[in-house]
């Protein structure tokens, strides 16, 4: 029978200015089954129905497409790129307190150190002792055995580096780097299981940080989003009494944190939500916490500059399809049994175009500057932005370099 149902073409002519015809459906044998004809109708019905909404309503711009955002300077595409060599994923940057570095943590579980153009990058320290196996650059299978080196921070008075390993808790190693000893591995008996960023209070002697998770470690960081997660905690340390205080509980992805200049209040970004919360440490209003700014997308790190403004790094920009999916666990939960592999599932998030958008905020909160790498010329997933003299210092989770971009 094949062949013998006749011909049809569905033109589709203008598609920029919504306008579609249907043409010819041509009988070229006498003998048509009539079912037959009634299922190319019917796709053909189906196929131009598509078209018509493909065509007005353009859901793989509105739904799926990183938004264009007002405002927004198109810029970072002009970054200098600086290859970690032999490396990938150098998540959170870090200068200590004689300027020298960036430090950057990478994908194997090393963190390294930037000598300048001549001597490059150099190994400066390690989070776990365990370390035969780890030689590849991007093994997720074996993070929990080389350390996940996320948000570091060094201690200005001593010198010392404290490290956020995703796997392996709160480290901290000297100034002459080596391997890094344990802080702290659990918080009222609850193991962390996805420690990600910290900022240090010098007057209080206190370290302020977040365990993403505790259920997903970093590997399953989709999951985090996607199952709709809220069992990451915001943890206060003390360095002198050594001891551990849970400040919030039930958090959707709790990622970046910085103190505002003052350490009157501390940021933290909730990923999943696209907001930025506020924690009042001191003053009136001080353990309350609330929204301080909500961005236009998935935040990472926050990192404060010199005037008390902040950085905050997008993963990637909220499209319609990703905030439907993170405020509606149901779907994300749908998409994992239907067994989506991890590299479909992120672009279910980031929308099939990598971009780079970095956020600078207030001490109030108000949006004053979006720069972006729109179509990912050189800039992708970033996780961090450093500000120093005059310069952004850009990280990513998962890209072999950071960007360096004049301001
Ligand atoms: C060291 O790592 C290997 C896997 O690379 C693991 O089998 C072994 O148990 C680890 N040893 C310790 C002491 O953790």
């Amino acid at each position: 029978m094949v062949g013998s149902y006749g011909r049809f073409t569905l033109s589709l002519s203008n598609f920029q200015t919504n306008k579609l015809h249907i043409l010819h459906y041509t009988k070229h044998h006498r003998q048509l089954q009539s079912t037959m004809s009634n299922v190319v109708l019917l796709t053909a019905t189906l196929l131009a129905l598509l078209a018509v909404t493909f065509t007005i309503f353009k859901p793989h711009q509105t739904l799926f497409a990183p938004p264009q955002l007002p405002a927004s300077k198109d810029l970072l595409h002009a970054s200098r790129i600086l290859h970690v060599t032999g490396a990938l994923g150098p998540e959170s940057l870090v200068f200590d307190r004689h300027g020298g570095g960036p430090y950057t943590g990478v994908a194997d579980g090393r963190i390294l150190k930037w000598q300048g153009d001549e001597l490059g990058w150099t190994d400066f320290a390690v989070t776990s002792s365990n370390r035969t196996e780890c030689v590849r650059p991007f093994a997720p299978e074996l993070e929990h055995i080389c350390g996940r080196p996320l948000g570091l921070k060094f201690d200005k008075k001593s010198g010392d580096l404290y490290i956020a390993d995703a796997y392996l808790g709160l480290k901290v190693v000297g100034p002459e780097g080596g391997l890094a000893t344990q802080v702290l591995t659990e918080a009222e008996g609850q193991p962390f299981r996805f420690t990600n960023d910290m900022d240090i209070s010098e007057d209080e002697d206190v370290i302020y940080f977040t365990d993403s998770s505790s259920v997903f470690p970093r590997r399953q960081f989709m999951l985090v989003l996607l199952h709709g997660d809220k069992t990451g905690r915001f943890l206060k340390y003390n360095k002198a009494t050594k001891e551990v205080t849970v400040l919030l509980r039930g958090l959707a992805f709790p990622n970046g944190v910085a103190l505002s200049k003052d350490g009157s209040f501390v940021l933290i970004a909730e990923t999943s939500t696209c907001k930025i919360l506020r924690l009042w440490l001191h003053g009136p209003n001080a353990g309350e916490v609330n929204t301080f700014a909500v961005v236009p997308g998935f935040p990472d790190n926050i990192r404060r500059n010199s005037e008390g403004e902040f950085w905050v790094a997008l993963h990637v920009k909220g499209t319609r399809f990703s905030r439907w999916i993170t405020s509606n666990a149901w779907i994300g939960k749908a998409l994992l049994k239907v067994g989506f592999n991890f590299k479909q599932l992120h672009s279910s998030i980031s929308g099939w175009k990598p971009h780079a958008t970095a956020v600078k905020l207030s001490e109030k909160g108000e949006i004053l500057e979006v720069l972006e790498d729109s179509e990912g010329k050189k800039l992708k997933f970033i996780s961090e932005v450093e500000e120093k003299d005059g310069k952004l210092w850009i990280a990513s989770v998962l890209m072999p370099f950071i960007g360096i971009y004049n301001l």
